[in-house]
């Protein structure tokens, strides 16, 4: 897409930004790249190395926590150090302007929050807390994670009864929260406006979210750098940096 298209697209992208007041976004891991977190399918992502993705699995964790602990462990100090970037930052002021219905994320990185949007659904989790396998008690994460990053422990076990603990993140195979995903789809029912940004939207059930904004009469807007398999549902598609249309979007909102 040419400087001249993305300017053009932009426009009308805010153009309907600032005409909406039920807006949903649709976060993947492209809005958080420009803070060092690396997304999965894009040039250089994650999914390139096949062993991570494999280990990536609920049926990977089950047969080598240790393993998916090793593997991820990296990631997960990553994001621990990443801070949020304008486009979180976007729509934390869309939230202040009271325009947001509702902020869902396929991320597991907390960015949102962080930033101080408070309307989250988060359908793939967070990497922040933890549970056990087998008996109900929950943790909090971060401190594991340097013990393992610091080759102390090698995979977290419950004080309780001994069983492996699990991040609250959605892997392959598992099921959503229900919670998040049934928020998800009350605030899509009742948008105005749905914003897809940096997502591939190649995973189910998100990837449905921007077929039922349309079934709801809502304008699709997609900012990705590539090309997305709903772009020719799309009202607008802007392949352009998050940061770039964020600092557009903040910048026409306070004129
Ligand atoms: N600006 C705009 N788009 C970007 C940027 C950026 N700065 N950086 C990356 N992108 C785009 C990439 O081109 C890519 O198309 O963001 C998209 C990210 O897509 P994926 O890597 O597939 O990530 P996502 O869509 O979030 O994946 C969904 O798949 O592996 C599972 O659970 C995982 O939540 C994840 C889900």
């Amino acid at each position: 897409m040419g400087a001249m298209e993305i300017e053009e697209q932009t426009g009308k992208a805010i153009d309907l930004i600032k005409k909406s007041n039920r807006i949903v976004s649709l976060s993947g891991a492209g809005i958080s790249t420009e803070a060092g977190v690396p997304d999965f399918r894009g040039p250089g992502g994650m999914w390139d190395d096949p062993t991570l993705l494999q280990q990536m699995t609920a049926s990977g964790f089950r047969r080598n926590p240790e393993g998916f602990y090793r593997a991820s462990t990296n990631l997960f100090s990553t994001i621990s150090s990443a801070e949020p970037t304008l486009a979180h930052q976007m729509l934390v002021r869309l939230e202040q302007l009271g325009k947001i219905e509702g902020i869902v994320t396929q991320n597991i990185d907390g960015l949102h929050r962080a930033a101080g949007s408070t309307k989250v659904f988060e359908l793939h989790g967070t990497y922040r807390t933890g549970h056990c396998t087998k008996c109900p008690a929950g943790y909090q994460m971060m401190d594991f994670y340097r013990a393992i990053e610091e080759g102390r422990l090698q995979a977290p076990h419950c004080t309780a009864c001994n069983a492996v603990i699990k991040p609250d993140v959605v892997l392959f195979e598992d099921l959503l929260p229900v919670d998040a995903w049934q928020g998800a789809v009350d605030a899509v029912n009742n948008c105005d406006l749905m914003l897809v940004l940096g997502s591939s939207l190649v995973v189910y059930p998100a990837a449905e979210l921007p077929m039922m904004a349309i079934a709801s009469d809502a304008p699709l807007v997609i900012v990705n750098l590539e090309a997305t398999a709903f772009d020719s549902m799309a009202t607008v598609t802007v392949q352009s940096p998050l940061g770039d249309f964020a600092q557009a979007t903040l910048t026409a909102l306070e004129s």
